[in-house]
């Protein structure tokens, strides 16, 4: 064990074994984890807890950051000791679980749970698991790859546990601006007027009579599945240049944009990369993740600042980042999520949000949830906290995919998470719809000509018609059809019309 992660001596004897700091678990216990995007995850305790299970049979509420890596939320699921969890989650056993409504899954604003804590609008903390670069001699407990929601579920619980990851130099710290919100009615301004600035502490500082256990591993991030870029993901990231540049030609914006802020997923990560190929510079990200396409634009000097509350990168990319880190560290600065996500600094910061849809509809709403209405597939995570304050909401995805037989652009999304008066503009492969100031008539037009896939413009535009002729409205619906291209799938395994006409020859 390495007594030197431990910096301030009168804690030694809390460090132990992770089997034996289990005995503060219990069932029905509301643990609150490190983690965010499977980073500055819990590498030991949540594993140790889920193979306990057969000995000891507990069910806790699970809150973390974002999502886990190591299979952890897997192997807990597995295990039947996850019982509620939230506020996001990306793991393929878990997903079944709660699809199949064995677990409850609270998916929620990734900026609202610390919120909740505070107001006391859920069940408070009873442990969390914190994982730490070290504890200084001050008692501060310095993250390692992401600080999530670690700092109010410090100060919340009743027990803390601490993972010292070992395999995480000591020379992180600094990277961290570790700033808490006050309760209301002590609320006060969050002073960030540009991504840079730092207003907090280097480290999460709390009663350390709470730590309970100190344990350590010696265990990597798990790596980000980071997909090459592909012909349809260049061909969105293409677009979204040519809005953006168009954007800068007429004044709207300078070559610099605003601060950016990128989700999630393959598409996400290729848009990002893409920006490394316009005409930009001097660029700066206020984000929840930085991905490998952060720390390529800021290689590229097209960067210079990127502000998150993770990092969450290939294996590749974190021996880059993390063994040379004293070429990243005036570069970028980790935040709670709080931060990172308030409403406040997203609206005073003029961001342009760029998020990915799973599906959006011919006036605009956005679905990034749920497939095909009932099955979750994550959760929101951040793009919702972005999406309604952003000076610029951008939604990208694929205009059809699984061989073209499913159309991401429908007559109506089958649940929404980001309705039309949270969406500027949309972008596929196929091009982009700018609906800023557009009537909803206007903007199926344009959403049907620019981002459908060819083979569902015409169903989509037959659609539009004949609900303007036959109902009206403000926004014309036929609700008997609405969901039509989502049955069709269900029922042929492909949304095009084509699927039905075989069916009928076949009975
Ligand atoms: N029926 C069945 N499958 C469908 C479907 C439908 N109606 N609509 C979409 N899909 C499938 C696609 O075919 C694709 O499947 P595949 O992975 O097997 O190819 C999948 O859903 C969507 O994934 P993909 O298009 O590859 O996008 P992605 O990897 O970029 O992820 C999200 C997209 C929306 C799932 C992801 O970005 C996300 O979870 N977002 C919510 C959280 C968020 O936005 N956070 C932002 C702040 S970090």
């Amino acid at each position: 064990m390495n007594f030197e992660r431990v910096k301030l001596k009168t804690l030694h004897d809390k460090i132990t074994d992770p089997e034996s700091a289990l005995q503060h678990f219990y069932d029905g216990a509301v643990v609150g984890s490190s983690g965010f995007t499977k980073a500055g995850d819990s590498k030991v305790i949540l594993k140790a807890l889920a193979k306990d299970a057969p000995r000891r049979p507990i069910g806790i509420t699970l809150i973390t950051g974002a999502s886990l890596g190591h299979n952890t939320d897997g192997a807990l699921a597995e295990a039947g000791v996850l019982k509620r969890r939230m506020p996001f989650q990306v793991d393929t056993v878990l997903r079944k679980k709660i699809n199949a409504g064995e677990i409850l899954f609270i998916d929620q604003n990734l900026g609202e749970t610390s919120e909740m804590l505070t107001d006391g609008d859920i069940p408070d903390i009873d442990i969390a698991v914190i994982e730490a670069a070290f504890i200084a001699e001050d008692g501060g407990i310095v993250p390692t790859t992401s600080v999530g929601n670690s700092p109010i579920f410090a100060k919340h619980a009743k027990k803390i546990i601490i993972e010292i990851n070992t395999a995480v130099h000591e020379n992180v710290y600094g990277i961290h601006d570790i700033y808490q919100l006050e309760a209301y009615p002590d609320r006060k301004p969050i002073e960030i007027l540009k991504p840079d600035d730092r207003i907090g502490d280097k480290a999460i500082y709390v009663d350390t009579s709470k730590i309970v256990a100190i344990v350590f591993s010696d265990i990597q991030d798990s790596p980000a599945d980071i997909a090459e870029p592909d012909e349809k993901t260049t061909a969105i990231a293409d677009h979204l240049i040519e809005f953006l540049s168009k954007e800068v030609k007429e004044g709207r914006l300078t070559k610099s944009l605003r601060p950016l802020q990128a989700g999630i997923g393959k598409v996400a990560n290729a848009v990002m990369q893409g920006l490394g190929r316009g005409d930009f510079e001097h660029l700066t990200m206020y984000s929840e993740v930085l991905q490998d396409s952060a720390f390529d634009l800021i290689d590229l000097g097209k960067l210079d600042f990127a502000s998150a509350a993770s990092i969450t990168v290939s294996e590749k990319c974190y021996e880059r980042v993390f063994n040379n880190l004293d070429q990243y560290r005036d570069k970028i600065v980790l935040r709670p999520q709080s931060i990172s996500n308030s409403p406040e600094v997203i609206r005073r910061l003029g961001i342009i949000g760029i998020n990915t849809a799973i599906e959006f509809d011919i006036y605009g709403n956005v679905n990034s949830t749920h497939i095909s209405g009932s099955q979750m597939m994550n959760g929101i995570g951040g793009s919702g906290d972005f999406a309604r304050n952003t000076h610029l909401s951008i939604f990208v995805t694929q205009a059809a995919s699984k061989g073209d037989t499913i159309s991401h652009v429908l007559p109506m999304v089958s649940h929404v998470d980001h309705n039309e008066h949270n969406v500027d503009v949309v972008v596929t492969d196929q091009g982009y719809a700018d609906l800023r100031g557009l009537a909803p008539r206007e903007r199926a037009k344009l959403i049907i000509e620019h981002c459908a896939h060819p083979d569902y413009k015409a169903d989509l535009l037959d659609y539009f018609n004949r609900a303007c002729e036959k109902v009206g409205g403000q926004t014309p619906h036929l609700l008997e059809e609405a969901f039509a291209f989502h049955a069709r799938l269900m029922k042929t395994k492909t949304m095009k019309k084509e699927g039905e006409e075989v069916l009928r020859d076949v009975h």
